[in-house]
C-alpha cells in the first residue's frame, strides 16, 4: 500500500479515500467483528459531485481497508450522508434473529429528497428497498440518522428539514420495523446563515460524569459540532443547555459517532477539511482522527470531553520522554531534538507568570496566550478559550494539520495546514516570564497506510 498512499498531500495518520472526493462520514457502525466507515464519495472526481457511499472497514479505528463503493445513486436521487445500525433482533425480517442485518439509512437527494434504506447480511453487498422509507417532508431535507430506543422499545430516526423561513429542523420519527415511520417531534435550531443544528444530526446517550446522583443526558448535534443537552423519552427531545460547540477548530463538520461500538464507548469521526487538491492529486479530502466523547459536569454546564481513541497509541513508534523543567525566555528548546514528520506532542505545562507559551510545530505557531487563557493557532488566526490552571495539550502532527486537545478534553481544535515537508523544526519557549514544564513526551508516529 505504502507507495500509493504517499501522495505529499496525503495525510498519513488520517483516512481518505484511495481516488476521489470525500466528505461526510457515514453509517459509522460496528459489524460483525469489523468498524464500518461509509463516506460520501465522488469516485469520478477531486471536486464534490455525483454522491455515492464510499466504503472502508478496519479492525482497530486506526488501519481502513478501502472497499468498493456501497451505495450508487439511483433514479431517486444521488446518496446523501445518513447512518447505519445493526438491527440486533431482525426487527425489519430482513435478516434473522442469528444472522442480524446490517441497515444503511441515506438520503436520496437532489431529484426526490426521501429517506431511504439498504440492508445487509454480509457488510459487503447492500440491497436497497424498492421504495423510500420517508417521503419528502421539504426540499433539501436530510441525512437520517438512526438509533435504538431501549426503553420504548422503538427506533429513533432523526433528520434535518429546513422549514419555511430557512429555519433549520430537527424532525423525530420512530418505527417498530424500520419501514414505516411515525413523525413525532421536532426541534429548531438556527435560521439561515445561523448553523445551529443545521445538517447532519448525530443523537445519543451519555452518562453524566461528575453528577451528584446517577444521571444521564441526551445529546443533539448538528453538522458543524454545535450541540444541545437535554432529555428525551422516546418521542420528544427538550433541550437543557443549548448552542455549545464540541470543538473550537476551523476544519471539522459532519461528524458522526458508531453505533454498536464494541467497548460502549462514543466513537466519533469528523470530515476533516483539508486543502489536499494540489499536485494533481487523484483524491481529495480526509476523516479526522476518531475520538471518544464523554459528557462532564463542569462549572459552566455539563460539556462534551474528547479524548483520542487509545487504539491510536498502537502508532508510536518511538518515544522521547521531556524532564520536568523551569521554562524562561531564555531556557534551551525542550524540543530540539525531535525532527518526525508525524507526532503526538504531549505538554503538561504550569503557565506561572509567562505571558505566551510558544509551541512551534514544522512551522505551525501554535500559542497558549495565559492572560486571556486562549489557545491561538496563529497561522490560521483560530482561537479557543481555555480552562484555567494546568494544561495538558495534545498535539497529532500530519502532512495536513494538527488536532489539538486541551482543557481536560473541553477544547478540540482540528487545524487543516499543508505543513512543508522540509520543516520538521520543533520548538518550545516561553514570553514576558516563565512557566512549568510538569512533563511531557514525544512520540513518532508510524503512517497508518
Ligand atoms: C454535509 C452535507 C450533507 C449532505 C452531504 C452531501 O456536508 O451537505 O448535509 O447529505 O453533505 O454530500
Amino acid at each position: 500500500n505504502a507507495h500509493v498512499y504517499a501522495e505529499p498531500r496525503r495525510g498519513q495518520i488520517h483516512f481518505s479515500p484511495k481516488r476521489g472526493w470525500t466528505n461526510d462520514p457515514n453509517g459509522l457502525v460496528y459489524y460483525n467483528g469489523e468498524y464500518h466507515l461509509f463516506f460520501q464519495h465522488n469516485p469520478y472526481g477531486v471536486n464534490w459531485g455525483n454522491m455515492h457511499w464510499g466504503h472502508a472497514v478496519s479492525k482497530d479505528l486506526v488501519h481502513w481497508e478501502e472497499l468498493g463503493e456501497a451505495l450508487y445513486p439511483d433514479e431517486f436521487g444521488t446518496m446523501f450522508s445518513g447512518g447505519a445500525v445493526v438491527d440486533t433482533k431482525n426487527s425489519s425480517g430482513f435478516g434473522s434473529a442469528q444472522k442480524p442485518p446490517l441497515t444503511l439509512f441515506y438520503t436520496a437527494a437532489e431529484k426526490s429528497w426521501t429517506q431511504a434504506l439498504a440492508h445487509s447480511s454480509d457488510g459487503r453487498s447492500f440491497q436497497k428497498l424498492e421504495k423510500p422509507v420517508i417521503d419528502k417532508i421539504t426540499d433539501g431535507n436530510r441525512d437520517p440518522k438512526v438509533i435504538w430506543h431501549e426503553p420504548s422499545k422503538h427506533w429513533v430516526l432523526v433528520v434535518y428539514v429546513t422549514e419555511e423561513g430557512d429555519q433549520h429542523a430537527m424532525h423525530f420519527f420512530t418505527s417498530t420495523d424500520m419501514k414505516s415511520w411515525t413523525f413525532a417531534s421536532k426541534v429548531l435550531g438556527g435560521q439561515g446563515n445561523d448553523r445551529y443544528l443545521f445538517e447532519c444530526p448525530e443523537f445519543f446517550e451519555l452518562p453524566v460524569e461528575g453528577a451528584a446522583k446517577k444521571e444521564s443526558k441526551w445529546v443533539l448535534t448538528g453538522a458543524n459540532s454545535q450541540y444541545a443537552i437535554g432529555t428525551f423519552d422516546g418521542k420528544t427531545f427538550r433541550p437543557e443547555e443549548e448552542r455549545m460547540y464540541s470543538q473550537q477548530g476551523r476544519d471539522y463538520y459532519a461528524a458522526q459517532t458508531f453505533s454498536n461500538e464494541p467497548k460502549g464507548r462514543r466513537v466519533e469521526i469528523g470530515w476533516w477539511r483539508t486543502h489536499t487538491n494540489q499536485h494533481g492529486s487523484s483524491f481529495n479530502q480526509s476523516m479526522s482522527i476518531p475520538t471518544t466523547l464523554s459528557l462532564r459536569k463542569t462549572a459552566r454546564g455539563t460539556r462534551i470531553i474528547r479524548k483520542p481513541v487509545v487504539e491510536w497509541e498502537a502508532l508510536r513508534a518511538g518515544s522521547q520522554q521531556l524532564q520536568s523543567s523551569n521554562l524562561t525566555p531564555t531556557s534551551a528548546n525542550a524540543l530540539a531534538a525531535f525532527d518526525s514528520e508525524l507526532a503526538e506532542i504531549k505538554l503538561r505545562i504550569k503557565p506561572k507568570d509567562a505571558h505566551t507559551i510558544h509551541i512551534n510545530v514544522r512551522g505551525l505557531h501554535i500559542l497558549y496566550q495565559v492572560a486571556d487563557q486562549e489557545l491561538v493557532v496563529d497561522n490560521v488566526r483560530t482561537h479557543a478559550p481555555l480552562i484555567n490552571g494546568e494544561q495538558e495539550l495534545t498535539i497529532f502532527v500530519d502532512r495536513t494539520g494538527v488536532e489539538i486537545f486541551a482543557s481536560q478534553g473541553e477544547v478540540f481544535m482540528p487545524i487543516n495546514y499543508n505543513l512543508d515537508q522540509k520543516n520538521r523544526d520543533y520548538s518550545l519557549r516561553v514570553s514576558g516570564g516563565s512557566a512549568t514544564l510538569v512533563d511531557g513526551q514525544v512520540h513518532t508516529l508510524k503512517s497508518i497506510w
